[in-house]
């Protein structure tokens, strides 16, 4: 390629999911079903595969390992030349190899992040699969001078997991903010929906949506923030509506898992949160009623401040954004 080319990007189309490896298979499987995954396929006793109940064939690959580990997240590519392109430049990146006993197969290639080493993952020719049919409510609501549900009619919820519906972002903090944007925004179809900057207007951190021209995505897919080490922040699923979070936060609660950080409302991306931890530590958000955008909204830039995490909802908590 001539020097003064400029290389194509390699497009994603959609995140895909996500591998987290843990020290108690046993222990972390009890956790995603109360988490709300459904558990696709048990390829051993060391692997498990984890679906939503959308259309995507699976969400989670649990393993076991030594010691709890974050694997990576994957995105779908466009095309299978994005896939030799992604093998010829990415940073430490794979042949590519066959996804052989995940469920929808598919090929890969995996690279890693060139500031933290972390692994990436990008996939082709996965298979859909149906949606699972699970009973969610689709209840119209009652506002004070707007009376929408039937009359007669009654509101019963059942207490359970809150059904994940699809991996919808995940996170990381990055040791060399600068770093990361350039690579990323050079080589993906990462838009920024948003930039934070600090008091000396340096950025530190990013939320991208993929830039997909006129069609509709979520705010943000991928962020990162700029801190002393790396470490994966969270992974956030999508699940039905608030009554449906808010039972899976009961439910959780009940378990006596521990709460991170929720039930609130985000400003950027203005999700409703609710972040778990895990039994090893990793939190584990689920989100509802995020901002749907298109290539043509401007990337926002604003200064950070307590006040732009959240707009109602418990105080952040210390541990959510640690210092070490
Ligand atoms: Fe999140």
């Amino acid at each position: 390629m001539p020097a003064n080319e400029i290389p194509r990007k390699i497009q994603l189309v959609r995140i895909a999911h996500v591998y987290y490896q843990y020290s108690d298979l046993e222990k972390a499987v009890a956790f995603l079903n109360d988490f709300g995954f459904t558990e696709e396929k048990r390829v051993s006793a060391d692997k498990v595969y984890f679906r939503g109940y959308g259309t995507e064939p699976w969400v989670l690959c649990a393993t076991r390992g030594d010691k709890a580990e974050f694997k990576g997240a994957s995105f779908v590519v466009e095309s299978e030349e994005d896939l030799q392109l992604a093998a010829q430049i990415l940073p430490k990146a794979t042949k590519i190899w066959e996804l052989e006993d995940a469920p929808g197969g598919g090929k890969c290639v995996t690279f890693h992040d060139p500031v933290d080493g972390y692994p990436m993952h990008l996939v082709h020719g996965q298979a859909p699969v149906q949606m699972l049919d699970i009973p969610l409510p689709h209840e119209p609501v009652n506002y004070p001078t707007e009376k929408n549900r039937p009359v007669n009619k009654f509101q019963r919820f059942e207490k359970r997991p809150a059904p994940v519906h699809k991996l919808g972002h995940f996170g990381v903090r990055t040791t060399n903010f600068a770093k990361a944007h350039e690579f990323y925004t050079a080589h993906f179809n990462f838009l920024a929906s948003d930039l934070i900057h600090d008091a000396e207007k340096i950025d530190r951190t990013v939320f991208y949506r993929l830039n997909r021209g006129d069609e509709v995505v979520d705010h943000h897919v991928f962020f990162f923030a700029e801190g002393a080490t790396y470490r994966v922040h969270h992974s956030s699923f999508e699940t039905h509506d608030f009554d449906t979070q808010v039972l899976g936060h009961d439910w959780l609660r009940e378990k006596g898992y521990k709460n991170c950080w929720g039930v609130g409302r985000h400003v950027l991306g203005s999700q409703i949160f609710d972040y778990w931890y895990d039994p090893f530590g990793f939190i584990m958000e689920h989100y509802v009623d995020g901002d749907l955008v298109n290539a043509s909204e401007p990337t926002h830039r604003s200064q950070a401040n307590p006040g732009s995490l959240h707009v109602w909802g418990p105080a952040v908590p210390g541990e959510f954004l640690p210092k070490d």
